[in-house]
């Protein structure tokens, strides 16, 4: 849906008004390395795409923010004057959830009516729900004019997720949504928030994302399982050091501290946090130098070092991965978010593009019984409004 499609859309749902529909966009995101490092305080470097989450929104002189979407037949109301209440599993939550935020720093909304669409695959993994958020937030900041900055948008997003719609996720997706930039990627530290956009220069390459299509069960309860387990690490770490979280240690400290980690599950846990944070700087250190291949290198062993060591992956991701690596082209493939399913990314030579997505799809859904659907990523823009 165009811009002006949405537009229409909008007034066929609300009506003429004098009060001007505003436009503005967030993007979802793909990680290239650092995965599960968020929420453990260390490195994480995603880009956003140029796919995400459209939001039309106009004033409605009301006292009710009223919530309509153009993917599927779902709306809502909230009155404004009222406390902001979680509904089951609906997506109005992720707005809601970004309100009650405001709310909670003493910013309160004038009636508005809003219209979301989104071209981010579903469930992909590929942060929708962090674009609704961002895309919320942004808006809302601009009309209102809150004065928030976009770091203080980002981490209001990720409290919404994780105290109004109850999603425990670290601060990556909300962080690349509203933060990108068109052919940058992100290198944030997770502990400081010190980030750093690094230009994607990738010569004759591209970054195609492979989407296992596989629904992803019971990803929010194993996604909470490995934070505990990780809490648990640094429990059994501080009875000889005292460190904030497991990023706090380098290979070397956890090799010799390591043995206080009684639990194997547990050890291999932080094992895959602390070798995936060296992991990304090295890749980070590779892209500015030109070493492609190396870059490469690292994301195969990021993958491997999420399946063994932090079991996240699964037939689906290990079945793409393992075809993408068969391809002569292909530097580097991996799975990319949570995990569970979701998507792979691989970085593929230009013209080795249209035999990796023939070769890689015909063989995943001979072994699989699925069908994957690629896209080659383009990098865009965090959170803007449109004209
Ligand atoms: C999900 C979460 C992120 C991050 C990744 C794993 O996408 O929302 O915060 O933890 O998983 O790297």
């Amino acid at each position: 849906m165009n811009t002006e499609q949405l537009k229409e859309t909008f007034i066929s749902l609300y009506g003429e008004s004098d009060n001007e529909i505003q436009l503005f966009f967030s993007p979802g995101r793909v990680n290239l390395i650092g995965e599960h490092t968020d929420y453990n305080g260390g490195y994480v470097f995603p880009c956003a795409l140029t796919f995400g989450t459209y939001l039309a929104v106009r004033q409605n002189n009301q006292r009710l923010a009223r919530f309509a979407t153009a993917n599927f037949d779902h709306r809502g109301d909230v009155k404004l004057d009222e406390p902001f209440e979680k509904e089951g599993k609906s997506w109005i939550n992720y707005p809601v959830g970004v309100l009650n935020e405001f709310r909670k720093k003493a910013k309160e909304i004038e009636g508005v009516d809003l219209l979301y669409s989104g071209d981010i695959p579903n469930a992909a993994g590929l942060s929708s729900s962090a674009s609704i958020e961002m895309v919320t937030a942004f808006a809302m900041n601009e009309i209102f004019e809150f004065g928030f900055d976009r770091m203080d948008l980002v981490k209001l997003s990720q409290n919404a997720e994780n105290q109004f719609v109850g999603v425990n996720c670290g601060i990556m997706d909300q962080f690349a949504s509203g933060m990108g930039a068109a052919d940058h990627a992100l290198f944030l530290n997770c502990d400081t928030l010190d980030y750093e956009r690094v230009p994607l220069k990738l010569a004759g390459m591209k970054i195609v994302i492979a989407n296992t299509n596989k629904r992803r069960g019971l990803a929010d309860s194993k996604y909470n399982e490995r934070r505990a387990q990780c809490e648990s690490a640094v429990e059994a770490i501080r009875k000889e050091k005292n460190i904030r979280h497991l990023s706090d240690l380098d290979l070397e400290e956890f090799n010799a501290l390591s043995h206080l980690i009684t639990d194997e599950t547990e050890r291999r846990r932080a094992r895959h946090v602390i070798t995936e944070n060296t992991r990304t700087l090295g890749a980070i250190e590779a892209l500015i130098q030109d070493d492609l291949q190396s870059f490469g290198r690292l994301m195969n062993q990021s993958h491997d070092s999420l399946r063994d060591d932090y079991e996240v992956t699964g037939k689906e991701l290990d079945t793409l991965v393992e075809e993408a690596r068969k391809i002569s082209g292909t530097l580097g493939s991996r799975m990319t978010g949570a995990g569970f399913g979701g998507c792979t990314v691989s970085i593929v030579g230009d013209e080795q593009v249209e035999t990796f997505i023939r070769e890689v799809g015909k063989a995943y859904h001979e072994r699989t019984g699925l069908t994957a659907d690629f896209y080659v990523a383009e990098i865009g823009d965090g959170s803007k409004q449109i004209d």
